[in-house]
């Protein structure tokens, strides 16, 4: 990983990375789908260990939708039982490393194994004083859900009396997603060269720069990694100004 050419003052603050090219990188080798998620992992704990090394604070990784039920059966099973296994196997590793790991998503689904939300419980609890590196697993995760949920419980708020109608503004919103105090996503990454959100993050991202490397996720290195900050330091960030 050659990380001398990025500058550390212009380093992102919050990274988000959509994983994307799994299932195409197993079908390229006559695999099952699945076997491109497995392939993934290792891609995944690197990516983690470059942040780490690069001192980004904030990472979030998506790593199944709300639209991804609609896979097959065995696809969603697969992955329900890897997210819940990898975190048996990686999360000591993690919290010896500093990190912090949240989940964001609608955790209270009742198609959500019992047993990966106690996984998810734990690992959240195990490390909670941590502050390194924030890890947020978007699982489960859709921004228009997320923004739903907000508006529900501003409302009730409101209509509690505990929140004056007049004092709403976008800090509110940032206020009622998932995880508080994320900050705003500064880069986000998608690999295999599709060029869309799905549904991720929409608010968060209101001015990140994004970057679209060809790389499918089980090829996805540090060195990418870099690459992707290196050109996320060329571009010139306005937020509206002139
Ligand atoms: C991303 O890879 C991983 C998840 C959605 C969990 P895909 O499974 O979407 O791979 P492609 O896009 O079909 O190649
Ligand atoms: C987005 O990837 C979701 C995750 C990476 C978890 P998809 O592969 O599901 O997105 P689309 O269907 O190509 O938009
Ligand atoms: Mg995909």
């Amino acid at each position: 990983m050659s990380e001398s050419r990025l500058d550390p003052d212009r380093m992102p603050r919050h990274v988000g990375i959509i994983l994307d090219g799994n299932g195409r990188w197993a079908q390229q080798r006559g695999l099952q789908r699945t076997a491109g998620h497995a392939a993934g992992e290792q891609a995944l704990f690197d990516a983690i260990q470059a942040a780490l090394d690069l001192g980004i604070p904030w990472l979030t990784v998506y790593t199944f939708s709300t639209e991804n039920w609609s896979r097959s059966d065995d696809e969603v099973a697969f992955l329900m039982h890897f997210n819940q296994d990898l975190l048996l196997r990686r999360r000591d590793d993690l919290h010896a490393d500093g990190v912090r790991i949240y989940f964001m998503g609608d955790l209270d689904d009742p198609r959500i194994p019992e047993l990966n939300k106690a996984r998810m419980k734990e690992a959240e609890e195990l490390t909670v004083d941590n502050d390194r590196l924030h890890l947020v697993f978007a699982f489960n995760y859709g921004s228009r859900l997320e923004l739903a949920e907000a508006a529900r419980r501003i409302a009730g708020d409101a209509l509690s009396g505990n929140l004056a109608l007049d004092t709403i503004d976008s800090e509110t919103v940032s206020s009622y997603l998932y995880v508080a105090g994320m900050p705003d996503a500064d880069l986000i990454i998608r690999t295999s060269g599709e060029h869309r959100l799905s549904n991720f993050l929409l608010w968060q991202a209101a001015y990140a720069e994004f970057v679209f490397p060809e790389v499918l996720f089980p090829d996805f290195t540090p060195g990418h990694l870099v690459e992707c900050i290196a050109e996320y330091q060329r571009r010139k960030r306005r937020f509206g100004r002139a």
